[in-house]
């Protein structure tokens, strides 16, 4: 006989919406609907979601704090230009996302390149728009410097310092110990002093020590400690227009997951603001957003194309998996595989009556959308939903493995 798991109830999104026959409605619309008219499988983002998040997440920051979006998150041309109006500004990792950003209407003097790998024709973009290049390693300062000896002008830069201590309890460090990321904090002031003869100017500083963090303590403390860190490092005749304290605000995917508190973290981004405000009265707080931003505002839509039993394990297989969604496959960051939340989103009211695997289409056991998960009874043709889909999901994916063809991406 089948051994099922006792599961934990997974994840429920809020404020999901449903017709009167039970299918998952996306800014009003019926899935069902939005998947006949664009095939699936099928990315839809809800633009008009995400804006209200911005703006909710803006009323309770103090005022002054700059908030600027992380291109990577999501870089669906639409969605930027829909998100542009509410931003203070963008992180890019590359000319193509710098392009996104200019294209969405962004200054370029709001932009910032970030990344350890920057390629000439990426610091060439980012020079030409004006945008501000984080400086990671002393190769990058001297590329960079040489590139602006063309411009006739100093060249805003930002020091992306590699802290000594990690951000807790996130999902994934960017900093602490030894890293690709930024330049150690003990060698700043040897980079400052090279950077004092070259064709650049100090615009700023960025720390960004961690990623999926729903910890609003871990998040200040980390904030509290990133700002001592540039203060102790900057030296005297130095004043930064803008210090870019990072991100690492998390949203609930797995059972147990609460949503993020904003307001232990704006009280401590208060507290920052005056301490630093006392050196430099001027200059302001940045945070660096990606994921908290979009996560929430996506649901990836995939078909049910078979339905087989094998030694007692239903197994639904969809047409569209990890090649289009590698995080929900739990081969992106996840040390222990766990579902993102799931539903039958054509059968949203339906008791869940069985446990069953979710697998896509590529041929590979990596290839599983849920393991063990209780849902209603659902045949060929339902479709299924993975909520929390709207960061790190089509373009952090394989999609040329085995040439299916890419899903639409849909903004509503
Ligand atoms: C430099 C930088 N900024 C911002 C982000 C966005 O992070 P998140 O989506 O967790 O907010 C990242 C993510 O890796 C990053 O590396």
């Amino acid at each position: 006989m089948a051994q099922t798991t006792e599961l934990a109830p997974h994840y429920w999104p809020e404020g999901l919406e449903t017709d009167s026959q039970g299918q998952l409605l996306i800014a009003g619309q019926p899935a069902s609907m939005l998947a006949m008219q664009h095939g699936t499988p099928l990315y839809v983002y809800n633009a008009e979601d995400a804006g209200v998040r911005i703006q909710d997440l803006r009323s309770q920051l103090p005022d002054g704090v700059k908030l600027h979006y992380a291109v990577k998150a999501n870089p669906h041309s639409q969605l930027l230009r829909r998100l542009a109006p509410w931003l203070d500004g963008m992180d890019v990792a590359s000319a193509g996302e710098l392009q996104r950003a200019l294209h969405a209407g962004i200054a370029g003097r709001d932009i910032s390149l970030a990344g350890p790998g920057k390629t000439t024709t990426d610091l060439q973009a980012a020079l030409n728009a004006g945008s501000v290049v984080g400086i990671e390693s002393f190769t990058q300062l001297h590329q960079a410097a040489d590139l602006a000896r063309g411009q006739g002008h100093r060249v805003p830069i930002s020091i992306r310092l590699n802290p000594d201590f990690r951000l807790k309890s996130s999902g994934m460090h960017m900093g602490g110990g030894a890293s690709p990321f930024g330049i150690d904090a003990e060698e700043v002031p040897e980079l400052l002093e090279e950077a004092r003869h070259l064709p650049v100017y100090i615009a700023g500083f960025q720390i960004y020590a961690g990623s999926q963090n729903l910890q609003a303590e871990a998040i200040a403390e980390a904030q509290a400690r990133s700002l001592d860190l540039i203060l102790n490092v900057c030296p005297g005749g130095i004043i930064p227009e803008f210090v870019n304290l990072g991100g690492g605000f998390g949203i609930p995917y797995f059972p147990g997951d609460r949503p993020l508190e904003i307001a232990p973290i704006a009280e401590g981004l208060a507290q920052l603001q005056v301490r630093l405000h006392e050196r430099w009265p001027e200059t302001g707080l940045v945070l660096e957003l990606g994921r908290y931003l979009v996560g929430e505002s996506g649901v990836y839509l995939t078909r049910v194309v078979d339905r087989k039993v094998s030694r007692g394990e239903t197994f639904l297989v969809t047409d569209g998996g990890m090649n289009h969604h590698l995080a929900a496959s739990g081969n992106l960051g996840q040390v222990v595989r766990r579902n993102f939340p799931v539903a039958v989103a054509t059968r949203l009211n339906n008791q869940a009556s069985e446990v069953v695997n979710i697998v896509g289409p590529l041929c590979t056991p990596l290839d599983r959308l849920a393991s063990q998960v209780h849902l209603p009874h659902a045949e060929p043709g339902d479709l299924i939903a993975i909520f929390q889909s709207g960061a790190y999901g089509l373009t952090a994916s394989p999609v040329a493995f085995l040439d299916h063809p890419l899903p639409a991406e849909i903004v509503l």
